[in-house]
């Protein structure tokens, strides 16, 4: 057990130096997220407001996670009454999407 920890945290610490040439998150939302989320990530006539969302308050790293990658579409869609069109599947590789997950656990007002 104790050697599978290391190993764990050894991995980690590999993958650390290529996490920090990844854009940041904040120039990742910006581009990729802010069109349709707001700069403030408040929300804008075409997506929900990111910042003090109660799905991103409760929902766990790996289910926001996959809201990203996989978008949300048809039946899996929550709001279909206030917004035009679902979220398209977001092209990013796992570190940004980890990155963004963080950044947006990060807007949530505690
Ligand atoms: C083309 C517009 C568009 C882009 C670009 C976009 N989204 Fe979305 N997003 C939406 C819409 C519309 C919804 C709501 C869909 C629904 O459930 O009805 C949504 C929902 C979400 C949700 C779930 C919110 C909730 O209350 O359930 C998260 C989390 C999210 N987006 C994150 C992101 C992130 C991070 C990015 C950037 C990588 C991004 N989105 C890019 C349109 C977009």
């Amino acid at each position: 057990m104790k050697r599978t920890i290391f190993c764990a945290v050894f991995t980690l610490a590999l993958a650390v130096p290529g996490a920090a040439l990844a854009a940041d998150a904040g120039s990742l939302y910006k581009s990729r997220c802010q069109p349709c989320h707001g700069p403030e990530a408040q929300g804008t006539a075409i997506a929900p407001g990111l910042a003090d969302n109660q799905f991103v308050r409760e929902a766990s790293n790996e289910e926001i996670a996959r809201t990203i990658t996989e978008g949300r579409q048809g039946a899996d869609r929550k709001y279909p009454q206030q917004f035009p069109t679902g979220m398209p599947p977001q092209k990013l590789s796992e570190d940004e999407v980890n990155q963004l997950v963080d950044y947006l656990k990060g807007l949530q007002g505690q």
